[in-house]
């Protein structure tokens, strides 16, 4: 039987968030330049956005480039620049085949001038779809977001807009970069490394995490499938008792 079939329609997950890593070790094993990697890693990219959105899946965030990636060598990310702006030119077709809206999260003026402004084109042009938003992390740190958000809301405490005794999970949800989002409930990353390298600290609170070995570009809707099935199994508590949900 098709792993799709096990899939339950009912119980989908309504945000899967991707740590979509490996691209480097990817090709060094195939004796290629990290480049490599990174171009084989769009196709994977395309696949997952294209079956998550099939699936009926509302929102799939990408951890694409994070603050710390700014300390890669200067080629390196040169390199991701202009892959990004080559991918969102040639998949603005993709998007709007499956009427999926793009959204962006991150410190987003650090990045070049040309990567912003196509960014803007196509989260413009498909700002009506609405069967799933994709939202890229970029030039994403999560503690760089939470700062932002203190500081923000710190100004408008400052000018009696807020007051100290009703900021509370809400508020502070409107103040980050994912205030139009739902929290995370399937955090998957690639390539073996288990950790969150500053991805949606505050977001995954009670998200499952599903962690694999295959590297980025290896992975495949099957892949996809796989994490999907296993978040299905799991029974999410969060903080009652097994009892109390049956
Ligand atoms: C993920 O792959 C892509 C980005 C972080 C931009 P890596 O480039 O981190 O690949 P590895 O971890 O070195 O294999
Ligand atoms: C996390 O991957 C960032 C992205 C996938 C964009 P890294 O490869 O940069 O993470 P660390 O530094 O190994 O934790
Ligand atoms: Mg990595």
């Amino acid at each position: 039987m098709d792993l799709k079939e096990h899939i339950l329609e009912h119980t989908l997950p309504k945000h899967v968030a991707i740590i979509m890593d490996g691209n480097g070790r990817w090709a060094k094993q195939k004796g290629m330049l990290r480049a490599f990697g990174h171009e084989n890693g769009t196709k994977s990219v395309r696949e997952v956005v294209e079956t998550s959105a099939k699936l009926g899946i509302a929102n799939v965030t990408l951890y694409a480039f994070s603050t710390e990636n700014w300390n890669r060598p200067k080629i390196e990310v040169k390199t991701l620049m202009k892959l990004l702006i080559s991918s969102l030119k040639k998949e603005i077709k993709t998007l709007q085949d499956n009427d999926i809206k793009l959204a962006a999260i991150g410190n987003l003026s650090m990045l070049p001038e040309k990567v912003h402004h196509e960014l803007n084109e196509v989260i413009n042009a498909t700002a009506d779809n609405s069967r799933m938003t994709l939202t890229l992390a970029l030039s994403y740190g999560s503690r760089e977001e939470l700062t932002h958000a203190i500081k923000e809301i710190s100004t408008k405490v400052k000018n009696n807009i807020i007051s100290v005794e009703n900021i509370d999970d809400s508020i502070i949800n409107k103040h980050l970069y994912t205030q139009n989002l739902p929290d995370v409930d399937l955090l998957i990353r690639t390539s073996g490394e288990q950790r969150i390298s500053n991805f949606l600290l505050w977001q995954i609170a009670y998200a499952e995490l599903y962690f694999t070995n295959v590297l980025w570009p290896d992975f495949r809707k099957e892949d996809l499938y796989k994490a999907i099935i296993e978040y299905q199994k799991r029974e999410r508590r969060f903080g009652k008792t097994s009892e109390q949900l049956s």
